[in-house]
């Protein structure tokens, strides 16, 4: 009998235990499209985000708890993103999620995260409207409407060019944003759209609207879509005889990919970008080093913007000394010139970082750094 009590007692001082080093730790979620014909965009966030963790715990982690990442892969589908999201709030338990990369994803999920109250930080998606969604939702980038802005002035500023014509995805709230913000400045200086096409998302035939776009004879096609479409794009428009460059936003952000595909028919070609790893910044420059050792590749813009999406999350938990939701949303919308490894972040009044881009062009099939611009 008293052996039986003994038992009893060790499985619940076992139990016990066990529930305890539960809460030892801090969650964080991250939600992604890990595999897809964007599956380079959650696998690079994954990994910045996963390296930050590391180097957090090693260090002791947060508010003398070690920090755990809990993940899922969105299969780049809208169902699955909101799944995702539910799981990690839900079951997970997460005190923050990070995620989407995509801003059609991050739309489905910011107003679960809201209506939970559980901070969101997307690390890339810049369609302004998903951090309206509410005063839970955070981005460490860049908003489209000055990524548009951007590429326009690029254009038409630099490289003397006043025709254009875009060919947009109509499937992605990014592509269809971006586009109308380019064609807004770019007209507004002067420039003229002498085509605005669409195609969506998975398409792998652009011949009939490539073939309209080249009737009108545009000095350059903007084709604000992510790298797996753009570089099919690439390389039909240069079949099809058209010789001027394409230019494009940060969802060409995957040069493996994109140079596989598109091959020569992309040298030439322009992108805003967040990041560059010609940054000769000592900081940045550690940051390539560290990432390539971990990796085996050389980190991508996701991969910087899902390091700082992290590395601003831990720094708010440490200000605001505590896990609880509020606390943390609180010290989030209080960021102010923290340094990451793409720029300087400061949280705006719309939750939104206000920093600068970079224009890249396509050079030997290399991302080859052309100039930053401004806020
Ligand atoms: N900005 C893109 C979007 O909002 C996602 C993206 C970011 C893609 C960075 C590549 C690099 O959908």
């Amino acid at each position: 009998m008293k052996i039986f009590f003994l038992t009893f007692l060790l499985i619940l001082t076992l139990l016990f235990s066990g529930c305890e080093k539960e809460s030892d730790k801090i969650v964080i979620g991250f939600f992604g499209a890990l595999t897809g014909t964007e599956a380079t965009f959650g696998v690079s966030s994954r990994n910045g985000i996963t390296l930050a963790l590391e180097e957090l715990n090693s260090e002791g982690g947060l508010l003398g708890k070690k920090v755990e990442l809990k993940t899922y892969d969105t299969l780049g589908s809208l169902e699955e993103t909101k799944l995702s999201v539910e799981r990690l709030i839900k079951t997970d338990d997460v005190v923050a999620v990070i995620g989407e990369v995509a801003s059609s994803r991050s739309l489905v999920a910011a107003p679960i995260a809201q209506s939970h109250r559980i901070p969101m930080v997307t690390p890339s998606s810049t369609n302004p409207e998903i951090t309206q969604v509410g005063d839970y939702i955070f981005r460490v980038c860049f908003i489209d409407p000055f990524q548009g802005e951007v590429m326009a002035k690029f254009a038409f500023h630099s490289l003397k060019l006043k025709k254009a014509a875009v060919l947009r995805d109509t499937q992605s709230q990014y592509s269809v944003g971006l586009a109308n913000y380019f064609i807004k400045t770019f007209t507004s200086l002067g420039g003229t759209i002498l085509a605005d096409e669409n195609y969506i998302s998975g398409d792998v035939e652009f011949q009939s609207q490539l073939l309209k776009i080249r009737k009108k004879k545009p000095e350059f096609i903007f084709v604000p879509g992510y790298y797996s479409e753009v570089a099919m794009i690439s390389r039909q428009s240069k079949d099809l005889g058209f010789t001027g460059p394409l230019m494009g936003g940060d969802g060409w952000d995957d040069l493996k990919n994109l140079s596989a595909i598109a091959g020569d028919s992309i040298n030439g070609s322009y992108f805003s970008n967040h990041y560059t790893l010609e940054n000769p910044d000592p900081e940045v420059q550690k940051f390539i080093t560290v990432f390539e050792k971990r990796f085996g590749v050389k980190p991508d813009s996701q991969a910087a913007l899902g390091y700082d999406a992290a590395r601003i999350i831990f720094d708010a938990i440490r200000r605001a000394k505590s896990i609880e939701n509020q606390k943390i949303r609180d010290a989030l919308s209080e960021t102010k010139d923290f340094k990451g490894i793409t720029g300087t972040i400061s949280i705006n009044q719309n939750r939104d970082a206000v920093k600068p881009a970079v224009v890249l062009q396509v050079k030997k099939n290399n991302f080859s750094f052309v100039e930053t611009v401004g806020p």
